[in-house]
Formats: structure tokens, sequence, C-alpha cells
């Protein structure tokens, strides 16, 4: 681990295509109410979309993709929202590890899995196992996923680590959860709203935003397209001015 670029303490190399994108699928409910359907059917639709979404990014050459699926803040939903989601949860894994790791999909999941039913842990954990060495597109599931937990469970590892050391960025970015990807270089937020809802905290910290009003259900290759479009057109300075990275364009033709 380490491997990757801290955006904080380099720059990192940026391409036309984001690397890393995170998604914070909303909507689903919203997209049933105006059907005059259950909030729950808005989910089932939800897992259509994911697929979607995966298959589209791994057209695009993306190499990992993130989805936010269930936050520690969920759990205050209605306990009938809550349970169906969970089945929900479970049945997909049930019928997508296999088709995952068979289009060489590497499977991960974040979040702290504590509460989860132990039938969930125990596909998570045979999946992530199945799945390790496939190297097409890593695709992280979020669940039970808060930014603030993460980044105080890694500073708890870096003091347990070493006790007497100061805590530094390099020790948190080598505990979070996410440790095995480069910070996200798109963050996708569908359904609206324009927050960040304790996602990725740390590792959103240059990354770009993209908020479009497409609830998740309806959000495709083409809604995709149109947020890489919107990201290219981006100029990421990282702190730099406009006119420094004009010139290190001009010394890289020159050489
Ligand atoms: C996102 O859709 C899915 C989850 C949070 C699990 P919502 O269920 O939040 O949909 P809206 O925001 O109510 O429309
Ligand atoms: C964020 O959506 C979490 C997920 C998509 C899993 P929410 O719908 O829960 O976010 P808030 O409550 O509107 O901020
Ligand atoms: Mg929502």
């Amino acid at each position: 681990m380490g491997e990757f670029i801290s955006s904080t303490t380099s720059v990192p190399e940026t391409g036309s295509v984001p690397r890393h994108v995170a998604i914070i699928m909303d909507g689903n409910g919203r997209w049933a109410k105006k059907r005059y359907l259950p909030r729950v059917a808005g989910h089932r639709r939800g897992v259509e979309a994911v697929r979607e979404a995966v298959k589209a990014c791994i057209e695009r050459g993306v190499e990992y993709l993130t989805l936010f699926a269930f936050s520690s803040e969920n759990w205050r939903r209605p306990p009938e929202e809550v349970s169906f989601l969970m089945q929900l949860f479970l049945r997909s894994l049930e019928q997508e590890l296999g088709k995952l790791d068979a289009n060489g999909i590497r499977f991960r999941v974040v979040g702290d899995l504590t509460p989860f039913d132990p039938r969930i842990v125990e596909h998570i954990r045979r999946g992530e196992e199945l799945t390790a060495k496939n190297t097409r597109l890593t695709l992280t599931v979020a669940a039970n996923y808060g930014g603030r937990w993460d980044v105080l469970q890694a500073v708890n590892r870096c003091r347990e680590a070493d006790p007497r050391a100061p805590i530094t960025e390099e020790c948190i970015a080598r505990y979070l959860s996410m440790s095995y990807a480069p910070e996200p270089d798109l963050f996708i937020r569908t359904g609206g709203e324009q927050r960040v809802s304790n996602f990725l905290l740390w590792q959103l910290a240059y990354s770009e935003f993209y908020f479009t009003d497409a609830l998740w259900p309806d959000f495709n290759a083409q809604s995709l397209d149109e947020a890489f479009a919107s990201y290219r057109r981006r100029e990421r300075r990282f702190g730099r001015t406009s006119e420094q990275l004009l010139q290190g364009e001009a010394v890289k033709q020159a050489s």
C-alpha cells in the first residue's frame, strides 16, 4: 500500500478519462414516488442502473468505480425500508458475484460490517476472495460507510501501530478503508442534491464534483458520458495557477 499519490502532498497525473469515479446513487425513492410505486421499487431499479454503470465504466477505461449503497446514517430510515435494502443487497451478492468475476472485476466492500447479517458478510468475504486477482475494474461498494468513521478508524489504527509517533497524513491514508485505490478523480451525485452526505471525506480533497438532477434509476451510459464530458472541461490545478499548467504542457511538448 501507499503506492498512490496523495493530492495534498504531490500533484497526481491526470488523464481525459477519470481513473477513479465515486458515485452517490441518490433518487431511488423519488423515482418510485413519481410512478406511484413504493420506494423500494426504486431501489430495485437502482440495481439495474448499477449494472449499466459498471459496464459503461469498463468500456470507457475507468479503473476504479466506487458506489455509495448505504450510509452509516441510513439506519435512521423506516425499519421496513432498511430490511428491504439488506435483502436486496444479499440477493444482488448471490446473483452478481459470479458475473462480476467472469467479467474480470475485482469486488470490494468498505464500511463497518459488524451490524450486517452474517450471511451478507460471508458473501462479501467470499466475493472479495473470488475476485481478488481481477484487474479490469475495481468495483467498491460502500455499505454502512461514513467518511468520519473511516478517518477515525484510520487514526486509531495509526495509534495502535505506534502509540508514540505523531499521526501523519501518510499514516491516515495508509489505514483508510480504500487505501488500495487512488483518490477519486470524479465525484458524481445523482438526484439533484448537492451535498457529500458523509461519503469519502478525506479522499475527495481534490476530486472534481458533478451533480445531476437525473434520478439514479434513470442514470445510464449517456448520463455517464455527460459527466465525463464535464470532467474533461475542468482544469485540475491542485493549488497551482493556470499559467503554470500551460508552461508544463509546453515543456512536455518540446521534449
Ligand atoms: C438512494 O436513494 C439509495 C439509498 C440511500 C439507499 P434514496 O432512497 O435516498 O432516494 P430519495 O433520495 O429518497 O429519492
Ligand atoms: C446518501 O443518500 C447515501 C446513499 C446514496 C447511499 P441519502 O439520500 O441517504 O442522503 P441524504 O440523507 O439526502 O443526505
Ligand atoms: Mg436520498
